[in-house]
This record gives structure tokens, C-alpha cells and sequence, in this order.
């Protein structure tokens, strides 16, 4: 038995400090469509203190302040929850943060991305915060938006691809029409032509850097006697139905490895202009979910026997969706059954990234006029703000 000499115990008044010192973050949003972007910045959020804090407007606050948002609160609560770096979830969190909120969840200070958050009126969110001096500012992710997912969406386009496929980009725009009927133009007129007045919303393309990757990874090894469990898929703008589902294989084991087709594999079985968000934007967003141990970047579309043996694959788990044939016409899971491993589960959830699809193409037309408001509220900020920077150079 190891005894600790008296020096090196902490004092009752020592561990009441230590616990003290514990830094507290708050960051609250929307998080509607929760994407890569949000989690990047909950993220930097986190690595600023100890305990992350974040707040999650209702709907009712979303709807009155920005536009109706695409996923319920409950969807959005939950959504949030799953993020690895979120310690608790504040639901209904007030659309102006203030200081008796972060007082309420004893949190030392609030962080938000480096764009600006106006209310319906125009006041900036945090201006309470901001004055108090308990704010700090984290890294917006340039060229990720929901604005810029329902773009895709609404167009069909294959650009976000990571293939050179303009032939099928022409086509594919030119079948437009047959989905969106007459509402298009003015969406397709902000993906060609990018809005140079606000900074922040908008379309820009992501670029995925090894950083990145290294950021959102766990980096860790399955310890000896873990459970493998190996689950594949295309995990399109990761939703609700993934959730569940990675919340159910994961209790089936210790260590989930998620194996992610690539664009060209995912658009061989889904069509269309699948996937909506490309392998890199996939990859990052099902890194953040805390069930996720590990990720094969561009699995194959079949689970092959080299591939159960190089990951000591215990099982492999599939939801209740369809699953399609290889491209020879095989059962891509006939090694897994061959063994005895393989299971289906049920997620719980019927949402598909098709459902939700077709859900903001039901809003499309609030949507762009929520969007229209969001860039010149911006604009009208930034230009200000650019003035009040030349009048101060002067
Ligand atoms: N955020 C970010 N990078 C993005 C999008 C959002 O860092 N590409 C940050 C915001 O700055 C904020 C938090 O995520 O701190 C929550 O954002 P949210 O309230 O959901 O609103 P938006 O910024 O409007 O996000 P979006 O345009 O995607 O709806
Ligand atoms: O469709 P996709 O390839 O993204 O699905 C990845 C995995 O998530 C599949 O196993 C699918 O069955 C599962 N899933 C689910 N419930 C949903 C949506 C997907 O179990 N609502």
C-alpha cells in the first residue's frame, strides 16, 4: 500500500480551491441542423475551461428571433447532448444571454463565433455579456452553414463532391425544376454568385485540413478484451437517425468503428446528387458524436474479411433502413453473416437525410426569406463596423 506523506496531501482548503477553480463555459445557439461548424466551435469552447455549458434555444425563441428552425427543439436538445466535448445541455435557454444566466449555471464567461447574433429588434445578443466583461470569442467554421446545406439541397448540385463531375453538375441543375419548382432563383443566384456583403452567412467551401481531423479524433486504441463494433454507412448530414442508431450500436460493445463510403459509393446506392455534405464534412460530423471510438475514411462498400480481421471486428451492426446490393449484385454483409456477426437494430426513428430533406424543402420559402433577413442585418453590422474602423484610423 502506498502512503502519501502529509506535503503531498491536499488540504480540505486546497481541494476547496481546486474544485473552485474549475472553469465554467457557456456557449448557447440555435443549432439548427447541428453541422460540423457548431461542433467545431463547442469545441474551442470547451478547451478554454473545464465544464462546457451549452444553452439551446426553444423554438419559439428561434421563430421569433431568426425564422422557424428545421428541427424541433427536442430533436435539437438532443442533438447538442451528443457532441463529445458538451458536459450538460441547457433546453430553452433565453435568445439574449445574460448575467443572471451564466450566474444561474455558475459559469465564468460566455464564448460565441466571431459573426455577429442580432435579435429580431437588431441588438446583439451578448451585448450584456460583452459590457461585463465575460465574453470571449472562438473561430467561426468558414464554409459550413445551414444556409449553405439548404443550398445544396434546393440545387442538386454535385460540386461539394469530391469528384470532377461537371457533366453530371449541368445535368443534375438542369433537373432543378422538377423538385423546386419557381422558388429557385434566388438561392441559385446566392450559390453562384456569393454575397460579398455580410462575411458570415453565406456559401463558401469547407476546406478539411489534418489538423482538423486530428482535433475532432479521439485518438484512442481499443483496450485489450474490448468489444469491436463496426457500423457503415453514408451518415449524410448526420441527423437524429444516426444518433440513435450510433447510441444503440454502441452499447452493443466497447469500441465503435464507423466506416464512411465515399462520395462516388454513395452516390453509386442513393442517386441524385447524394451525398449532400462530402466524405471530409461526413467524416467530422460523426467524429464529434461521443458513441464514435473510430472512423475508416472511404470504407468499402462490402465488409470484407480483411477488413473484420484487421480491426478485430466482433460485430457488425446495420439499422432497419434497406440495404442495397454491391455493384456485382452480392450482399455486402454476407462475410459478417457468414461468421455469425452481424446484427440489425432498431434506431427508433424513421428520419432519413431524405426526410429531411424534403422537410426543408416544405419551408424553402421561409427559409429564404430567413436567410435574405440574416445576410442584411450583417451587412448593415459590418459595414458599420467597417466604418467605425476607418473613422478610427483617421
Ligand atoms: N458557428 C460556427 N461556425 C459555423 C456556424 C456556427 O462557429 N459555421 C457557431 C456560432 O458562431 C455560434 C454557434 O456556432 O457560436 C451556434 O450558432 P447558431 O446559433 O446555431 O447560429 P448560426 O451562426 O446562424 O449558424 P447557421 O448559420 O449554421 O445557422
Ligand atoms: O443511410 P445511412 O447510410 O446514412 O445510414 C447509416 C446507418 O444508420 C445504417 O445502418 C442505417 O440503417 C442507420 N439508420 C437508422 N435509423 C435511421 C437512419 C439511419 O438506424 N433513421
Amino acid at each position: 500500500m502506498s502512503v502519501k506523506r502529509q506535503s503531498e496531501m491536499a488540504s480540505p482548503v486546497d481541494q476547496q480551491n481546486k474544485k473552485k477553480k474549475q472553469v465554467r463555459v457557456w456557449v448557447d445557439g440555435c443549432f439548427d441542423m447541428v453541422h460540423f461548424g457548431h461542433a467545431n466551435a463547442i469545441r474551442q469552447a470547451k478547451q478554454m475551461g473545464d465544464y462546457l455549458i451549452v444553452g439551446v434555444h426553444s423554438d419559439e425563441e428561434v421563430a421569433k428571433h431568426k425564422g422557424p428552425p428545421v428541427f424541433t427543439d427536442k430533436e435539437r436538445y438532443e442533438m447538442v447532448r451528443a457532441i463529445k466535448w458538451v458536459d450538460e445541455v441547457v433546453e430553452d435557454a433565453p435568445y439574449v444571454t445574460t448575467l443572471e444566466t451564466l450566474d444561474k449555471y455558475n459559469c465564468d464567461f460566455c464564448v460565441h463565433g466571431d459573426d455577429i447574433t442580432t435579435t429580431a429588434d437588431g441588438t446583439d445578443t451578448y451585448h450584456l455579456v460583452k459590457k461585463a466583461g465575460k465574453y470571449k470569442e472562438c473561430k467561426r467554421t468558414e464554409g459550413v452553414s445551414t444556409t449553405d446545406l439548404v443550398g445544396r439541397m434546393l440545387l442538386l448540385t454535385r460540386s461539394h463532391h469530391q469528384i470532377e463531375d461537371k457533366e453530371m453538375d449541368k445535368q443534375s441543375v438542369g433537373a432543378i425544376g422538377q423538385l423546386v419548382g419557381s422558388g429557385r432563383s434566388s438561392l441559385m443566384s446566392n450559390r453562384q454568385a456569393p454575397s460579398a456583403s455580410s462575411p458570415w452567412t453565406g456559401v463558401s467551401q469547407f476546406l478539411a485540413t489534418s489538423k482538423k481531423i486530428i482535433q475532432f479524433s479521439e485518438g484512442k486504441e481499443p483496450k485489450q478484451g474490448d468489444r469491436i463494433v463496426y457500423v457503415a454507412g453514408a451518415f449524410d448530414c448526420f441527423h437524429l437517425g444516426h444518433l440513435e442508431f450510433l447510441k444503440k450500436a454502441h452499447k452493443e460493445g466497447d469500441f465503435l468503428i464507423v466506416g464512411l463510403h465515399t462520395d462516388v459509393v454513395v452516390n453509386r446506392y442513393k442517386g441524385s446528387n447524394y451525398p449532400i455534405m462530402n466524405l471530409n464534412e461526413r467524416l467530422l460530423s460523426v467524429l464529434a458524436c461521443r458513441y464514435v471510438s473510430e472512423v475508416v475514411i472511404g470504407a468499402p462498400y462490402a465488409v470484407t474479411a480483411d477488413l473484420m480481421d484487421h480491426f478485430k471486428v466482433d460485430i457488425v451492426i446495420h439499422g432497419m433502413t434497406p440495404i442495397q446490393p454491391d455493384e456485382d449484385g452480392s450482399d455486402a454483409y454476407a462475410e459478417p453473416k457468414k461468421r455469425d456477426k452481424f446484427k440489425t437494430v432498431n434506431s427508433g426513428t424513421d428520419l432519413t437525410t431524405h426526410t429531411m430533406l424534403e422537410r426543408i424543402i416544405a419551408h424553402r420559402l421561409q427559409y429564404e426569406a430567413r436567410n435574405k433577413k440574416k445576410e442584411a442585418k450583417e451587412a448593415k453590422i459590418f459595414q458599420a463596423m467597417k466604418e467605425k474602423e476607418v473613422y478610427e484610423v483617421e
